[in-house]
């Protein structure tokens, strides 16, 4: 158009000025373009200093679409930006142009995130953090799509190690604690943890306590709202007694299972505030993942199977997680001394990858009474797990 306004000169005064005025309009409206994208330019920047979520920016870009469909989308950080508030400032336009579509939107986060202490930081020190967040080599660190959130001795670690395996999957080989004891650290120091991964790989992180933690669900909501949330679980009673055994190795002293699971043994009542028998009481922990998650954005392992089906179980979190199914028999073994399934040696591992030392230790022994009682305790919750859930553990 502005070509054409400028070779035909040629022409009566009046269409002169009107091919004038359009050769302005023309020049105006590229000059807002480029003003446009510029600013755009440095919303991005400061989005890379980590004011938000870089995965659910990521999931934007037009050559990402393969994440999109793969991968959840996540929400911009209400949380992020209540723990900065002053950060976001330098971006005033920011808010208009933030994404609304599906998952993104999230404005009455903030009533139900509660009270979040601040914790003011300089933007330097912020810049520093950042500096190596995007490294087109080696990959970003991005807030995890998937969390296995629990549950304590039903198998984490495991299927850590296992979907780990996959090359779509990146995991964290420890546990943060980021949304319960750290999570006043803030979503830089959090990201900061994550492995590398690159646009089609999946970041997942793994601590066992979220499941039942009060606050866990919600949080991991407003940093998320598309998290893919991963339990593990397994007959409570097995459960409880594997807790205790544990706890026991580490400190001898402790009173006996019988003593610390019975407020009254006689009367057969439970003394639900112990940790050990708490955690097994699946369908109250559930009620609360509910409030904020759908249970299609929930997936539950079995325990049990993961041992004597691990290829199964494994599948099944494949497809939860969208991602191919990479891991199949091919990858495990079964050690009948340890009567564990153990990963062969594949291309990522060096060695044959069995579960730790610590697992699979022998139980200590416990009267068959206090186990049907126990038993007897947790039938109405496990029934109600597997209503919700729609899966029969086959605990019973
Ligand atoms: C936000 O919450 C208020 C009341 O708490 C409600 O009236 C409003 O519809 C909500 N908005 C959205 C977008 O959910
Ligand atoms: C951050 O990156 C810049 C440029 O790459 C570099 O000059 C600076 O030293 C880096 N800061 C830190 C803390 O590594
Ligand atoms: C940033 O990444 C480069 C590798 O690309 C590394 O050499 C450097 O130490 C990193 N800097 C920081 C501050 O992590
Ligand atoms: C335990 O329960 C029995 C039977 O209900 C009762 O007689 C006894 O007093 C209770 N013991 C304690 C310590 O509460
Ligand atoms: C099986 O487990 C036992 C006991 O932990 C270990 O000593 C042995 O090396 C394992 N065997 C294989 C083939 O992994």
């Amino acid at each position: 158009m502005a070509y054409r306004s400028l070779t035909s000169r040629v022409g009566s005064a009046p269409h002169r000025l009107t091919r004038r005025f359009l050769f302005i309009f023309t020049l105006s409206l590229s000059c807002t373009y480029l003003c446009y994208s510029l600013i755009f330019c440095c919303d991005h920047i400061m989005e890379g200093r980590g004011y938000e979520d870089r995965s659910c920016l990521l999931v934007q870009d037009a050559g990402s679409k393969k994440l999109l469909q793969k991968s959840p989308a996540c929400t911009l950080s209400v949380l992020a930006k209540e723990i900065q508030p002053q950060a976001i400032s330098p971006a005033p336009e920011g808010k208009e142009r933030r994404p609304s579509e599906e998952g993104w939107s999230n404005q009455n986060l903030s009533t139900r995130a509660g009270p979040v202490r601040t914790t003011p930081k300089t933007t330097d020190q912020e810049l520093k953090f950042n500096n190596n967040t995007t490294t087109p080599k080696l990959g970003s660190k991005r807030l995890p799509q998937a969390i296995i959130v629990g549950v304590k001795k039903g198998g984490t670690r495991a299927v850590l190690e296992f979907i780990r395996v996959h090359p779509d999957v990146r995991a964290m080989g420890t546990e943060p604690h980021f949304f319960d004891r750290n999570f006043d650290k803030g979503l830089d120091w959090y990201r900061s943890l994550m492995p590398r991964t690159f646009d089609s790989q999946i970041t997942i992180e793994k601590t066992p306590s979220y499941f039942v933690t009060r606050e866990a669900p919600q949080r991991i909501f407003s940093m998320c709202r598309k998290m893919k949330v991963i339990v593990v679980v397994r007959n409570p009673v097995t459960r409880a007694i594997s807790d205790y055994t544990q706890t026991l190795s580490k400190k001898p002293d402790i009173p006996s299972f019988e003593e610390l699971a019975f407020r009254n043994r006689s009367a057969g009542l439970v003394d639900t505030s112990w940790n050990a028998v708490r955690i097994g009481m699946y369908a109250l922990h559930l009620d609360l993942w509910l409030q904020y998650f759908p249970i299609s954005q929930m997936h539950f392992v079995s325990g049990e199977r993961l041992i004597t089906d691990p290829a199964g179980e494994m599948g099944k979190i494949q497809d939860f997680l969208g991602i191919k199914r990479v891991i199949t028999d091919k990858h495990f073994y079964f050690n009948k001394t340890k009567g564990f399934p153990c990963l062969k040696k594949t291309e990522n591992s060096f060695l044959p990858r069995c579960l730790g030392k610590s697992k699979g230790r022998t139980h200590v022994q416990i009267e068959q009474e206090v186990i049907d009682d126990l038993r007897d305790f947790y039938r109405p919750y496990n029934i109600k797990f597997y209503e919700t859930v729609g899966q029969d553990f086959r605990w019973e």
